[in-house]
This record gives structure tokens, sequence and C-alpha cells, in this order.
């Protein structure tokens, strides 16, 4: 293999004496490619950061260095040697003035000029060239992959292709990835040398990008800028006579080598009476430094309890330090960081420590291991690696990861926090419920993500990549279908339910299993509802519990079926088929109080049709009777008693629940549960589906995202939801219980089909001639 790619995976300096030394570099790119060139004994072209005068040598490797730039051997470097001010105009002025914030989609950013592109076009004919050279030097017996890395070369397939087209050099493929994002056409047409780049790019076998939207982007803009023939589902496009491949492949890290260098790293990076909340960037704009260093502060501002107890770690590497905009964005990130600094500092405590240079792995891997919560928050990211590098190195007591949905790693890695990395309130609520999440839920997120980034690590990558170059399997996408069927549980489930596992339904009760009507008591479920549920209940494969806001005796009596886990009082109280119960020890203080609050509640706001209903521990006040413009006045004063009382306000369907202040919800209801009937890896057993119609159910959508299917039954489109899915009324939901029954119908024939007929064990050893 060959490996192209603007940077050698370090840099070099002259020396006093005239030597050259390397210096390691930091970037996605030179992390995940320079292991796998020293594992392959694969070749390197790339720049090496200074010109290298005649007679001069590349210093050789040290073998025993834990850093893959510096194991690299002297034989597989060829490096480029570009004339600086050439140089200048095609790195700075061209790649990170032009390319870097057009494909960040960040395109006012952008600063175009000619001579930069022409600087560009040459700095890639010439690395097409000596590219041309290693393709020539390598044995001819075995099979050639020439595998170019990046924005930086984006024109390079299309010299080697026609280098190869015109004769003179062997056989070999053409692949490309790209580790950035690849932006919309909207956007990509604003890019004076558009076609160019596509062209240059389509001289490949296969072009590979992190995630389906950016491969499905580049599609589009072969299609629209250069009319060519694209076959979406398939990802292909038609090219000069050729088909060029177009795929998606998550880039991974090392994981098992990250985790031993946690391992191995110092033992203590902070003052353990301290929780670290860590940042780790190249100091570049679209990482959203400066808007992530504002959301802690919102974070002290909004939660006081966190001064002196939290500590952001903010670790920044210099990169591109010649770029104007880089150098505003460093004197800009350190005025903020002394601002937040001077406001908060106390004698013995300051909140943001700053650490602006490179650092070894083993050094970033302590920290890693040591972070309570990893900041994640770029504005536009290709994949981010620091992300699955905290992963790996979490092996400690679990903490959580708050990660952008802006970057290629915020599409797989779901049991993250999602947070918008521009929204400081919304930042600094994500961090403090980071800090406050308990020890379960935390373990649950991280050994799932732990479990994902295991298996998909850098080197499944490098094998689905290269395994695609000789072979490519096309993916079958299914098409849009308009209003709900059957089919569409069976394209959301069916991938998900496997052959194997148990299924868990959680269903809400009211709003969700029956439609919700004018008196709770005259909430009933649909009698084909009830019969499916009935018959699921049976299924020794499927676990159903009802999660409600009712009390339990009466959610019990309305739904009316044994078998299954019932949970009242938003999971204050749960019950299992075998008798066994949990009440949660808060509530008993409260029971005390609500008498005062419902006589209250009676005595004022209970006119007009208006009454309260009493659950034991929580009152709902309903008001589903009382005229529109009655409501206001009367919903406003109901809120002050309960609040007078102690007790929490919540809104639900025409009525104000009070909950007692306690720390518990519907999503700690079905965790608790899910636990307590599976055990502490239910995740790895157990299959979920979760459904819900409430805003009581959102807690629940959010504890369980990324580890089940949740949906939320509402008709209406500006509600905002955590669902995976969205159900417009409970006939959906009967059709979700129908869809199951029927799959784990058919999958249990199937298992009969290829399993032996059930007999006794005693049967089992007459057959086998034992007795
Ligand atoms: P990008 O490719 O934009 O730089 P990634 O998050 O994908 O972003 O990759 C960054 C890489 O740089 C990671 O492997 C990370 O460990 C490394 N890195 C980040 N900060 C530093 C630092 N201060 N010193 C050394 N390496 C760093
Ligand atoms: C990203 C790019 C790499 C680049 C790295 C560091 O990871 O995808 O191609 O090498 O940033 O940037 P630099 O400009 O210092 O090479």
């Amino acid at each position: 293999m060959i490996v192209v790619a603007n940077r050698l995976p370090f840099v070099l300096k002259q020396n006093e004496n005239g030597t050259l030394s390397r210096q390691s570099s930091a970037g996605g790119l030179v992390t995940a490619m320079a292991p796998i060139v020293c594992d392959s004994d694969g070749i390197w072209v790339g720049w090496a950061a200074i010109p290298i005068e005649p007679g001069q040598e590349i210093p050789e490797g040290n073998p025993d260095s834990s850093i893959p730039g510096e194991r690299l051997k002297r034989s597989q470097i060829r490096p480029v040697n570009i004339d600086v001010d050439v140089f200048d105009e095609y790195y700075n002025g061209c790649c990170n003035t032009a390319f870097w914030p057009m494909f960040h989609s960040m395109p006012d950013r952008a600063v175009f000029k000619r001579e930069n592109w022409k600087s560009y076009s040459l700095v890639n004919r010439q690395f097409a060239e000596e590219t041309a050279r290693a393709v020539s030097s390598c044995d001819t017996t075995k099979p050639l992959l020439v595998w170019i890395h990046d924005y930086h070369l984006t024109l390079v397939p299309g010299h080697l292709r026609q280098m190869a087209d015109e004769g003179g050099l062997r056989r070999f493929k053409i692949a490309f990835f790209l580790h950035i994002p690849f932006p919309s056409w909207d956007i990509f047409r604003l890019f004076p040398w558009d076609d160019e780049i596509l062209i240059g790019m389509l001289g490949c076998d296969l072009i590979g990008f992190h995630v389906e939207g950016y491969a499905e982007n580049f599609l589009e803009c072969c299609q629209k800028r250069l009319g060519l023939v694209v076959d979406r589902e398939r990802k292909l496009v038609q090219h000069d006579g050729r088909t060029v491949v177009v795929q998606a492949f998550p880039i991974g890290v090392p994981f098992k080598q990250f985790e031993e260098m946690a391992k191995c790293a110092d033992a203590e990076t902070v003052d353990p009476s301290l929780k670290l909340v860590l940042g780790v960037d190249r100091l570049d704009y679209t990482k959203g430094i400066i808007h992530r260093v504002r959301g802690f502060e919102k974070l002290l501002d909004t939660y006081p309890e966190h001064r002196e107890s939290v500590v952001l770690l903010q670790v920044a590497v210099p990169s591109r330090t010649d770029v104007q905009e880089y150098q505003e964005l460093k004197d800009e990130l350190d005025r903020e960081i002394g601002r937040i600094n001077g406001r908060f500092s106390t004698t013995r405590w300051s909140p943001i420590r700053y650490i602006y240079r490179f650092m070894k792995q083993e050094e970033l891997c302590a920290f890693y291991r040591d972070a309570s919560v990893a900041l994640v928050t770029p504005i536009r990211d290709g994949m981010n690696l620091v992300a699955k590098e905290f992963v790996a190195c979490q092996m400690k007591e679990p903490g959580v990861l708050i990660l952008s949905p802006f970057t290629g790693a915020g599409e797989t890695m779901h049991e993250a926090l999602l947070v918008n990395p521009l929204e400081e309130t919304g930042l600094a609520d994500t961090i403090h419920r980071a800090l406050t999440m308990p020890l379960d839920e935390r373990e649950l997120r991280m050994s799932a993500l732990r479990r994902r980034e295991r298996t998909y690590d850098v080197h499944k990558w490098v094998q689905s990549f290269l395994c695609a170059t000789g072979t490519v399997e096309n993916d079958d996408r299914d098409s849009h279908l308009e209003s709900l069927t059957i089919e569409h549980f069976e394209k959301w489930l069916a991938c998900y339910v496997d052959d194997s596992s148990k299924l868990v339904l959680l269903l809400d009760y009211d709003g969700t299993l029956a439609p919700i009507a004018q008196h709770p008591d005259e909430a009933h479920l649909p009698k084909d509802t009830r019969s499916v549920l009935e018959h699921l209940t049976e299924m020794p494969d499927v676990y159903v519990a009802v999660i409600s806001g009712r009390s339990i005796s009466n959610v019990k009596a309305m739904v009316g079926i044994s078998g299954i886990t019932y949970a009242g009082n938003h999971g204050l109280d749960i019950e299992h088929p075998d008798g066994t119960t949990f009440i949660h020890p808060d509530q008993a203080k409260f029971k005390t109080l609500i008498g005062g609050l419902k006589m209250e509640l009676e005595r004022d706001v209970c006119k007009e049709g208006a009454w309260v209903e009493n659950k034991g521990v929580i009152l709902t006040y309903h008001y589903r009777n009382v005229q529109m413009d009655k409501r206001l006045a009367l919903t406003d004063q109901a809120t002050a008693i309960i609040l007078q009382h102690g007790f929490r306000p919540c809104k639900g369907h025409c009525a104000i629940e009070a909950r007692p202040p306690i720390h518990w919800d519907k999503g700690r209801a079905c965790i608790h549960v899910l636990r307590t009937t599976f055990g502490v890896d239910w995740s790895e057993r157990v299959r979920i589906i979760y459904v819900g119609d409430d805003a009581t159910d959102e807690d629940a959508m959010q504890a369980l995202c990324g580890m089940a299917v949740t949906f939320r039954v509402t008709n209406s489109s500006n509600v905002v939801t955590a669902a995976s899915h969205r159900l417009n009324n409970t006939r959906c939901v009967y059709m979700l219980l129908q869809w199951v029954e029927q799959y784990f119908e058919k999958r249990n024939l199937r298992c009969r089909k290829f399993s032996r007929p059930t007999i006794s064990p005693i049967a089992d050893l007459i057959d086998a001639g034992s007795l």
C-alpha cells in the first residue's frame, strides 16, 4: 500500500548542526493512518514541513517509539519537496482558507484566490509524480493500492489515472478517503473550481467518506455539477467509461492501544476532590471551543453548586498558526479563559485549566481516563477521534461523553449526551446532567459506547476499506413510504429485534394504549389492543411493562392482565408479576403532606368542573371540563398552591400534577425495571421498545436514547421529542403491537423448524440408550 497524504506523520526540524530531526504531529488523519503504514510496511508520500537540501537525510525511525510516526522506517518515507512560496499558497491559501471552511459548511470564512488554486494544482501534480515514482519502485508481483487522503490532494487521483492510462505504469488501484465532511450541493457549488475537484476525485476506483450523508452529498454534486449518471441507491457514478464506487466507512481508533496506554499512564492527573471536565482539540474554529468555555461559564452561573468542585481542562494543540483566523481564535480563547477565571477563581480554585501544546498520547490518555465528562462539541467535524479515544480510555468509574450531533461520531455514538454546541444554556444544562448522572446510567451508556468502539476500531475500518477496493457489496435501501403501514415497523424494527434476544415492551397507558377520555375512569383499553397484549404477555421472549402516571392499583385495574410489570405514579411504585415490589423510599414523608395540599386545592380551585384525583403520593388537578376562558386563572392559582406546599407542578393533558420533588422519573424507573429483571448488563441481552405520548415519557426516551427504539404518540409536528419515531395515535400503537406479535410468531416458527422437537430430559436419556 502507498499512502499519499499532505503531511508525513511527523514534521522535520532543522537542527543547529544542519541535521534533521522528527517532531510528532497531531490530527485525525495521522492518528489513524500512521499505525497502519507502520504495520503493513507500506510507503508514505507526504510533505516534510521544510525543504530537504540535496545530501540531507531524513533521520531513521526509532523502532521502540510508542509514536507510530517516529517508528516509520526511512525507506518507507517519500518526502515531496515543495517550493516554500508555492507551499504557502497551496496549504495556507487554498487548503486552509478555501477547502477547510467550505467543506465544514462555513463559506463566510472562505477566501478564493486564483493564484492559490494554481499552486494547489501544481502541488497536486508534484504529489502525483512522486507517487508514480513510488508505484514504479514496488514489487510488481503483488497487488498494489494507492490510497490518497484528504482535501489537500483531490486532484491527485485524476493525475495518476491519466499517467496509468497513458501507459508506463503497472496496474494498481486508486482509492481516496476524505477525513472531513463533504458539504451539500448548496455550499459546494460556491467553490469556483468545483468541477475540477469532482473530476479529480473521480479518477479513483473507490471514494470513501466517514458517513452516509457526506457520500450522498458527493453523489448529488456529481449529478448536478457534471451531469453524470449516478445510481444513488447503490452509490455508483459513471465517469469516463468507468464505474466509481462511493461508500461510507466510519473510522475508529486503535481501541486496545488506547486502553493499554490508559492502564499504564500516570496514576493521578487531577486533584481527586475535583471532577474533571475535559476538552481536547486542535485549536480550530470548527471545534466550538469558544462556545464551550462560555457554556461552562453558564454552568457556573446557573448551577453554583459546581463551583470549587469541578474544573474544565482544555487541552489545545497549536494548529495552522500562519493563518489569521487561527491566530485570532487563539487570542480570543486566551481572553475568554482569562475573563472567566478572573470572574470565578477563588484563593484555592480556578475553573479553567488551559494547556496549549502538543501532548504525548500517554499524557492525553491519563486525562481521558480520569475525566468525569468529555466535552466534544465541534460546530462541524468529519468524525472526531477524541470522542472515541476518550471512550477507549474510560476504564475506571465511567464518566459521560457529551457530543455534538454535527460530528460524524454523533451519528453512531448514540449513548453519548447529544447537545447543540452553539446554544450555551443547553450546553450548561447538559454538563450539569452529566455531572449529576447516576452511576447505573453512566455504566450503561459507557459500556455500550465501549462495546461499539472496541468492535469498530481502526483495524476494522482499514479492513473494510481494503475489502471494498476489491469487491464492493452495495446496500439495497428501502424507498420512502408515505403513510404508516405495518411495513414501516418492519423497516424500523426488523434489523433491531434480532433472532435471539428477548424483547421488552415498555408502554405508557393513557394516550398510548388507551385513547384519552373526558375522565380517567373512561379511558378504557380497546378490546383488540387488550387481546394482542394478552397474547404478547404469554410469549416467552416478550416481556411487557406498563409504566403509568396513574396509581399502581388503578393502572392494574384498567389493564387487567396478569404477567405484566406495572409501574404507577411515574415509577415511584413498581410491581412485578411475581409479586415483588419497589416503593421509592423518599415518598413516605410526602404522603403525610398530601392531605393539606388536597384540601387547599379542593377549597380554592375545584370550581367550574375542575377536580382533584388523589394517587397516594401524587395529586392530579384535572381541568378538562372547565371552559376555555376560565382555565388560565384557575391553573395559575393551582400551580401557586402546589408550589407553596413544596410539590412540583407538572403539566399533563388538561391536568396539572403535583409531584413530590423526588429525583425519580419514568426514565429512572425503566432502568430500575430492566436492571432488576435482566441484570446489570441488560442492554446486552434484551432489545427494548418504549412507547409514550406525554412529556413524562420523554424522561424515559432520553434515558433510553441509543439503547432502545422509542416512539412518541403525537399528531402534532410542533412537539419536540427525543423519540426515534412518531406515531399519530393509539391505533398506530396497536399496529406496532401487531407487528411484534407477528414477528415473534414467525420467529418461534423459524426456531422450531431448526431445532429438534422438544422432549423431556428423561426421554432424552432413554433415546440415547443410557437408561
Ligand atoms: P482533527 O482531525 O480535526 O484534528 P480529531 O478529533 O479527529 O480532529 O483528531 C484529533 C487527533 O489529534 C486525536 O487523535 C487527538 O488525540 C490528537 N490531539 C488533539 N489534541 C492534542 C494535543 N494537545 N496533543 C497531541 N495530540 C492531540
Ligand atoms: C484534520 C485533517 C488532516 C490534517 C489535520 C491537522 O485531521 O483531516 O488532513 O492533517 O486536521 O491539520 P494540519 O493542517 O496541521 O495538517
